[in-house]
């Protein structure tokens, strides 16, 4: 797709922990849940990102690129050049904990995703189920959204809703939300894609 013309889309997936959000996608390109694509890389911002032996194990590149004090811009400019060098089409964060920089987001405006463990406007930002739990809500869930400048706060693509009971700990509720999450993002994923192509064939037809 980078081209417009191959047929296999490239997703590039940032890490920064787990990654269980990385494996659902990868195991859904594998068994054609996402057709048509292909995962590029995973890159890590921590060395020891238990994720990447499980990317490893799948048979998917993995780069780490640590942020050794650099600054936002310094350590981005080094993602993009490694997700650009490997031309991914679409951007995947799975639990990637840094904030972009305006030029990683310029670098792929629109072609970035990111799965967040609420339903989102509500609990952007850190410990979502923690705040979810806190406020008392009944019903939370996740979202998939494409990230702006905005903390979380971008357009959502897709959500799925999750009941919170009464005697939820944190770590019950997240693990309860995080089996949709796996189902969710290689959805959500897929209707991306369905959207870049058809603005590909778009952009063909209006130039022929
Ligand atoms: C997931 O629950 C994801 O929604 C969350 O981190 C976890 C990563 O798990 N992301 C955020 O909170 C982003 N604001 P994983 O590494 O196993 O995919």
């Amino acid at each position: 797709m980078s081209s417009g013309l191959e047929s296999r889309a490239r997703i590039g997936i940032l890490i920064s922990g787990r990654g269980s959000n990385m494996v659902a996608l990868a195991d859904a390109v594998s068994t054609g849940r996402i057709p048509n694509a292909q995962i590029a890389v995973v890159i890590s911002d921590q060395v020891n990102a238990a994720g990447l032996a499980k990317a490893k194990t799948r048979g998917i590149e993995t780069v780490v690129v640590e942020r050794r004090g650099r600054s936002r811009e310094d350590h981005d400019r080094e993602i993009v050049a490694a997700l650009k060098a490997r031309r991914v089409d679409l951007v995947c964060l799975a639990g990637y904990m840094r904030v972009l920089s305006d030029e990683f987001l310029d670098a792929f405006r629109g072609r970035i995703l990111n799965i967040h463990p609420s339903l989102l406007p509500s609990f952007p930002g850190l410990d979502a189920q923690k705040q979810a739990l806190e406020h008392g809500v009944k019903w939370t869930g996740c979202t998939v959204h494409f990230v702006d400048e905005t903390l979380d706060g971008g357009p959502i693509i897709a959500q799925r809703v999750v009941p919170v009971r009464d005697d939820d700990t944190v770590e019950t509720l997240s693990e309860r939300i995080l089996v949709e999450e796996h189902q969710l993002y290689p959805e959500a994923v897929g209707i991306v894609l369905d959207q870049l192509r058809d603005s590909i064939i778009e952009d063909c037809s209006l130039q022929s």
